[in-house]
């Protein structure tokens, strides 16, 4: 579905050349769940930026579907890394924005932002403004403004990041009961090891910047799964100490 062929990217500024991803090759296949893991500042964001087509690769080719597309796609929905909402509208018309965009009737527009806001526990604050809302609940309606429109294919940049244990649990519960009914691609990025394994087919470790895969983990444990059953279980923790094995190295090269 989105196929990474010998990319790389480098950022100039005035002072210096920075090489973000270096000669990435991957292929992540239509319906699979997908987390990326590494070190801050290694050059995940940079690569979903480039997926998204907001970024062009220096060298190599993303492929979308088996075609080569020139900026933005709109195929992809994307939750980025410092998502915000437009303050001068409320939470329900900030998740319903895409659907009006499309035209959709208004009562069909109405049904979903409902159904979507209740997804993510926001049922009774659709008509707050993100400045009432608290820094977790802004993450979460902009969230359900992407899942709002199912997109074949979603880009996630720490979605759960900046959300509690408890709250963390129950995200990633609705997103998978989500993903099994509408199966779509997704690529998350995440530094919390327990949440890739619970989540993902393949676990993608990155290297220290720039950005080099240094594995490629699948994760076999059964589906559906049940993150409250799972998160603390020993298959989820062992797995996880094989991640960190592989990280640990490149995190000591981040922070000094
Ligand atoms: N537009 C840009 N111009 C110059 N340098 C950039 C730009 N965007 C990213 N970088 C640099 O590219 C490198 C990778 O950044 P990126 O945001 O992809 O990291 P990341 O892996 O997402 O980190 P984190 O986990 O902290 O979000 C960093 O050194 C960053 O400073
Ligand atoms: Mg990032």
């Amino acid at each position: 579905m989105l196929n990474f062929n010998d990319v790389s990217v480098e950022f100039e500024t005035t002072q210096s050349k920075i090489v973000a991803v270096d000669h990435v090759t991957l292929d992540i296949q239509k319906q699979n769940f997908v987390c990326f893991v590494g070190p801050s500042g290694c050059g995940k964001t940079t690569l979903l930026n480039a997926a998204a087509g907001l970024v062009m690769p220096s060298t190599g080719t993303i492929r979308y579907d088996g075609q080569l597309r020139k900026g933005f796609n709109k195929d992809i929905g994307y939750v980025t890394q410092t998502e915000t909402l437009f303050p001068w509208r409320t939470a329900a018309e900030n998740v319903g924005l895409a659907l009006e965009l499309q035209n959709l009737p208004r009562s069909e527009i109405n049904e979903r932002v409902d159904r979507y806001m209740s997804l993510v526990g926001l049922r009774n604050f659709q008509d707050h403004y993100p400045r009432q809302l608290s820094g977790g609940m802004r993450r979460r309606a902009a969230l359900a403004r992407t899942w709002i429109y199912e997109p074949e294919t979603v880009l996630m940049d720490e979605p759960f990041g900046a959300l509690d244990e408890q709250l963390k649990l129950s995200m990633q519960k609705q997103l998978l009961d989500l993903w099994e009914r509408n199966r779509s691609t997704i690529v998350f990025v995440t530094h919390d090891l327990a949440e890739a394994v619970t989540l993902a087919d393949q676990v993608v470790v990155f290297t220290s910047r720039p950005a080099r895969i240094k594995a490629v983990k699948t994760i076999d444990l059964p589906r559906p799964r049940d993150p409250y059953r799972i998160h603390f279980s020993k298959e989820v923790q062992s797995i996880c100490a094989e991640l960190w094995e592989l990280l640990e190295d490149e995190l000591r090269e981040t922070v000094q």
